[in-house]
């Protein structure tokens, strides 16, 4: 396994660089490059690939040391799966708990990889007790006493979070088409300029972020999507609500096809908000794709490549993170087994860390410039 990582590192190193560095030398740019700036926002210059990212799951982290080398190895940012949702991070009223949180932080600063922080306000991962919040002031001030203590937590450490999760309905109308939470019953849409003020007001440094997701495939309910989105987007600049960058979570659905225009015509109308585009939770739901592992990898890649090739035409991602680095930990066979029984193959890397056509489809888009 250290050969792979190793071989494949020199490989990349190579590749970027022109010079067979290894993996110390690799480690020691990687450090300087974090010192100096932190890479969500350094990504300008087309010399410099995109930084490529995954979504981690500290409990994985702690006991499987191969998974553990391979993030460190590949990964130049990380985001944690759960551990900073709220049922994760404020189980019960008044009560916060950081461990795992802070473990992956720690983690980051370890392995000199940037963290970033998802999520602050979502209708999702929500401990019971929000739900018996009675009326607008206890709301607000939950919501407010959350994003507090959790982002002064790590300010300083987290340089982009997901302020604001999933906010659209499946098929929204227009933008104030949002989905039902506890949020929405107390607050309204409200909610998203309280959560994102009050993330600013805590750490003006750290990039806002918008993360949504079915933004990128043809039909109706998708076009009815991007349009909302946008008018949320404009609705929060004409009120002058603090937001820096919109997430494509990208969770490719294979059978459905990517409406190359509709996309694009979104991602310009997000560029001429000047706003960033980070894509935030890229994988391939392969449920419904042929068993035989070659071909179905082929067609992961392929679906991957028709949708990072239509968002590089536009923008450059200001970061391309992964949700999960290897089909050994990833949220899609809890959704979306098979019925052939056979492992999904969502990720970059198989179950025992091979890299597999998705890993270089990606590469080859780090790379390439607008
Ligand atoms: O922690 C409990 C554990 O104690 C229990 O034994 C186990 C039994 O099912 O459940 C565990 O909690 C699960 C948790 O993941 C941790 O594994 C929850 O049931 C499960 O619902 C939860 O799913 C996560 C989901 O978000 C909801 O928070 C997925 O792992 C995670 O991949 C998924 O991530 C979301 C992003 O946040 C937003 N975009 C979509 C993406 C995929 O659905």
């Amino acid at each position: 396994m250290t050969t792979l990582f190793t071989s494949r590192r020199k490989f990349l190193t190579t590749a970027a660089g022109g010079l067979s560095l290894g993996l110390t030398s690799m480690a020691a740019t990687k450090r300087a490059a974090f010192a100096v700036q932190p890479m969500l926002r350094a990504a300008t210059a087309d010399s410099v690939p995109i930084p490529y990212g995954a979504a981690v799951r500290a409990g994985a982290l702690a006991s499987d040391a191969a998974y553990r080398a391979a993030i460190a190895s590949i990964c130049q940012i990380i985001v944690p799966e759960g551990e900073m949702k709220w049922s994760d991070i404020h189980p019960s009223r008044g009560e916060y708990r950081f461990e795992n949180a802070d473990a992956l932080v720690d983690f980051a600063r370890q392995s000199h990889i940037e963290i970033r922080g998802h999520t602050l306000a979502w209708y999702g991962a929500l401990p019971a007790w929000t739900s018996e919040l009675a009326d607008r002031a206890e709301a607000e001030r939950e919501l407010v006493d959350h994003i507090e203590t959790v982002v002064s937590r790590y300010r300083g450490a987290i340089p982009s979070w997901d302020v604001v999760n999933e906010p659209l309905v499946d098929w929204p109308v227009d933008k104030f088409s949002l989905r039902p939470s506890i949020w929405m019953k107390r607050l309204g849409a409200e909610y998203l300029p309280i959560a994102l003020r009050t993330t600013a007001a805590v750490d003006p440094d750290t990039r806002l972020v918008l993360n949504e997701y079915d933004l990128e495939f043809s039909g109706a309910r998708f076009a009815a999507r991007r349009r909302a989105l946008v008018q949320l987007l404009r609705w929060l600049r004409e009120r002058d609500v603090p937001l820096h960058a919109v997430g494509l979570q990208a969770h490719l659905v294979a059978g459905r096809s990517i409406d190359r225009d509709g996309l694009q015509a979104l991602l310009a109308e997000i560029v001429d908000l000047r706003l960033d585009v980070l894509i935030t939770e890229l994988d391939v739901v392969d449920y419904e794709l042929p068993g035989k592992i070659g071909e179905r990898d082929g067609l992961v890649a392929a679906l991957a490549a028709r949708f990072l090739g239509a968002v590089c035409e536009v923008v450059r991602p200001k970061a391309i993170l992964t949700w999960g680095l290897t089909d050994r930990y990833s949220w899609v066979p809890t959704y979306f087994k098979r019925a052939d029984g056979m492992p999904n193959r969502p990720l970059p890397l198989d179950a025992e860390f091979k890299p597999k056509p998705l890993f270089d489809v990606i590469e080859e888009y780090r790379r390439k410039s607008v």
